[in-house]
């Protein structure tokens, strides 16, 4: 059976031993992130600091990059587009393409739906054409008293879905990513419980919609207790069964890779626990299908934005910094990791 374009760039971003640099931050995101560094938040900080991220040399542990709109178009100073820089190493340029979270009506308090759906087959058509190969769109949960909530689960999922089925005709892989926040302060139990519920109602939303899940990415976040939880801190290993129960009782085979996000962990616990949740999926019953890499933002860009911003001189040892972290999630999602 040969594979269709969408599988064959879904299952090259779920490589073994490679994964997804997430720099997509927003305007307002990376703004705050700049300005907390002491940077000020205007394009052309913005582009000098995503040039140092696209001209790493990342391509042995990276398969694809998330970009922010406004980085789709822009090219290093030299003025070689960013996507040339990106496609010249074999990895490829993705996009998010939701608006951002707005307040869910009827729901319950902090819960949201993602902007975006309106115009989004005419974004993504324009967007191929510049050369991107996949999309994002992220939507959030939030675990609290009596919550989520239906609609919010519900509601989430079909856009996904929606979202999906639409970047699938415009021949961009989807990255469909539902992340529990980590806000609150539930336990790692019923963080496990929501992960299975949620996840849940967005395969049968992506298989009600008719998405083809052979070339389709998803990206959840690990299952972690809130970050106001008062239980003892899990282990590596508490996460990582935690993770794969939820994973295993929720997604198909058929999906190629499980690309996790890092919010709400420090670039070593998330380096540390996707190699936990990679060593315990291969000595476990019953294995996993899915291979199971990272599309990290904050656990590959914390430290690099903070070497950055004390010393724009020191480009190449930023680019080192942060090729150091890939290679580092790269053995991870092989349970190679060895600190
Ligand atoms: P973090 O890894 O920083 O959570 O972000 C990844 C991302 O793309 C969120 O949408």
């Amino acid at each position: 059976m040969s594979l269709s374009n969408l599988e064959i760039v879904a299952r090259y971003l779920a490589a073994p031993g490679k994964g997804i640099l997430a720099a997509d931050e927003s305007t307002g995101t990376i703004g705050k992130r700049l300005e907390k560094m002491g940077l000020k938040n205007d394009e052309e900080t913005r582009r000098s600091y995503r040039e140092l991220l696209l001209t790493s040399a990342i391509g042995g542990s990276i398969s694809g990059v998330i970009l922010f709109k406004e980085t789709l178009y822009q090219s290093t100073e030299s003025g070689k587009t960013f996507v040339k820089c990106l496609v010249d190493q074999g990895v490829y340029p993705g996009i998010k393409v939701d608006e951002g979270l707005q307040p869910l009506e009827g729901g319950l308090e902090g819960e949201t739906w993602t902007k975006g759906l309106e115009n989004l087959a005419a974004m993504c058509a324009e967007y191929a054409k510049v050369g991107a190969k996949f999309a994002k769109w992220r939507a959030t949960i939030k675990i609290q008293p009596g919550g989520p909530s239906e609609k919010a689960i519900l509601q989430n999922a079909d856009e996904l879905a929606q979202y999906a089925k639409i970047c699938q005709g415009a021949g961009l892989v989807p990255i469909v990513e539902p992340e529990i926040l980590i806000d609150g302060d539930h336990t790692i139990g019923r963080s496990q419980e929501v992960t299975e519920k949620v996840l849940a109602a967005t395969m049968a939303a992506l298989w009600r919609h008719g998405v083809q899940l052979e070339a389709c990415l998803l990206k959840p976040q690990m299952v972690l207790p809130g970050a106001e939880c008062s239980d003892p801190k899990p282990s590596a290993e508490d996460i990582a069964k935690h993770t794969l129960t939820a994973l295993r009782r929720t997604i198909p085979p058929a999906l190629p890779g499980v690309m996790f996000l890092s919010g709400g962990q420090t670039e070593e616990e998330a380096t540390v626990n996707l190699d936990a949740i990679n060593r315990m999926a291969r000595t476990t019953e019953p294995g996993c299908p899915w291979s199971l890499s990272f599309s990290f933002g904050r656990a590959l860009q914390h430290s690099v934005l903070k070497f950055w911003s004390s010393d724009q001189s020191k480009g190449l040892d930023v680019q080192q910094l942060l090729m150091s972290l890939a290679r580092a999630n790269g053995l991870a999602s092989r349970g190679q990791y060895t600190g």
